[in-house]
């Protein structure tokens, strides 16, 4: 059977490190700021928390229970739930293959900042600067560049590729966030941008976008709702606690999200930055931080490559994630070679990419489409799936390795109440207030 072609982890430490990889990502370190910065600080902070907690860790746990259950990529894994839920392992494939054709250009802008700060490149305009690399000739090339890393990591297998790869990159990044933080801390600025990030402004708390915003930051940032929780589970075997690990992979995504945020609200507290992240949505970030970096000459320069190689990092790490999602559905359902089917998959993708690559509105509709609606729709569906269902068996599959019966009993009462009615408000907001004003920004209205 193909089980034995598949491949497995070699340690649990390395399948952890690999999904945390996956899940940790451009979504944390760029993301998550910028919602705060929008929600009212600490106030988002709190709600996503709340939403991660009563939402995220109940889907993540029966996406690892369906990857572990079935031992397939979505597709299959789906299909061996029953038949009839086949085709939402295709729509999880062609999620993972759409949203990769806009995170590989993301991943390129920041490539390419990497490079431009490591030999002081980066001219003192940083928003035209930024205009220029995100668009057009250099984002292609950038795109192209970072798909090809990501296909040679996907076809060096899941032991010798992602494994691999995930047990040295994941603590270079967390060193190098820590020592961001450490730094960032010295700013003059430190102490009001902490006072920002950490002391709850609630009136912003409950207005609908931070709560949508919260929840739909949730799902991206622990990449659920596209079956790469899944696929990465298929190859774990064995017993073990699934919601040990959930806890820690959802730990340590929220963990780094946090310290992500230690790092840039000081940065933009000490250079007065608060204006400029107010300013544009995509590129808040790119276009703020480094202005804050360029003040500081050599210094600056350092820190600079320091913090964009942590994004760097960050974004390959969960590119070749994505990219393991559609490889293992096209090794899995037609028996097709991996090291083939992951060229032949990336090439197709990075093609995809190039109207990301030129226009950052496309970025911004796909995001919303993909990143926000089908993630928080997928999440909805495995929720109903599982709580409804499949509970039998999914609960049996929890069990292999969990003691509490009453806190199995809970997680299947959260998918069946509390997970699909939160989705489905949150998924009718963003429809509403993402989707569509993405849509007209992209195909018209110009007025
Ligand atoms: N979780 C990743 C991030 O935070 C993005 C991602 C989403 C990756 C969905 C895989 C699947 O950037």
């Amino acid at each position: 059977m193909s089980a034995v072609s598949r491949g497995t982890w070699k340690s649990n430490t390395g399948f952890i490190l690999a999904a945390v990889g996956g899940a940790v990502g451009l979504g944390n370190l760029w993301g998550f700021s910028y919602s705060a910065s929008q929600g009212g600080g600490a106030a988002f902070v709190v709600l996503y928390l709340f939403f991660v907690l009563s939402v995220g860790l109940p889907v993540l746990t029966a996406e690892l229970v369906i990857g572990r259950h079935t031992g397939q990529s979505p597709i299959r894994a789906m299909g061996a739930i029953a038949s009839r839920w086949k085709w939402l392992g295709v729509v999880f494939v062609a999620v993972g293959f759409g949203i990769l054709s806009f995170y590989s250009v993301i991943m390129g802008w920041t490539g390419r900042m990497l490079l431009d700060f490591a030999l002081g490149w980066v001219p003192s305009d940083t928003g035209t600067y930024f205009g220029q690399i995100s668009e057009g000739g250099d984002a292609v090339f950038a795109h192209a560049l970072g798909m090809i890393l990501t296909i040679l990591i996907i076809a060096g297998g899941v032991q010798h590729g992602i494994e691999r790869v995930a047990v040295v990159l994941m603590p270079v990044l967390f060193l190098l966030l820590i020592g961001l933080a450490i730094w960032a801390a010295t700013l003059s600025g430190a102490g009001a941008g902490y006072g920002f990030y950490l002391k709850p402004d609630f009136s912003a708390v409950f207005r609908q976008p931070t709560v949508t915003g919260a929840a739909g930051q949730a799902f991206f940032s622990l990449s659920l709702g596209m079956g790469a929780m899944i696929t990465y589970a298929s190859y774990l075997g064995g017993k073990g606690s699934i919601p040990g690990k959930a806890v820690a992979i959802a730990g340590a995504d929220t963990l780094v999200a946090f310290v992500g945020g230690m790092v840039t609200f000081p940065i933009i507290f000490h250079f007065d930055l608060l204006a400029d992240v107010n300013e544009s949505t995509i590129g808040a970030l790119f276009i703020a931080v480094p202005r804050g970096f360029l003040e500081m000459s050599f210094a600056g320069r350092l820190v600079g490559t320091f913090f964009f190689l942590a994004l760097y990092i960050a974004a390959i790490t969960s590119a070749i994630s994505l990219l393991e999602v559609c490889t293992s559905a096209f090794i899995d359902s037609l028996g097709w070679e991996r090291k083939k089917t992951a060229w032949i998959l990336g090439i197709l993708i990075a093609i995809a990419g190039m109207p990301s690559a030129l226009s950052t509105e496309w970025v911004g509709f796909l995001f919303a489409l993909l990143g926000q609606v089908f993630l928080i729709f997928g999440g909805l569906m495995l929720a109903l799936i599982t709580g409804y269902f499949w509970s039998g068996t999914a609960l049996e599959e929890l069990r292999r390795g969990f003691d509490s019966a009453a806190l199995a009993t809970l997680w299947i009462w959260l998918l069946r109440t509390v997970v699909p009615l939160a989705l489905l408000v949150v998924l009718y907001f963003s429809i509403s207030q993402t989707v569509i004003p993405a849509a007209k920004a992209l195909f018209g209205a110009s007025s």
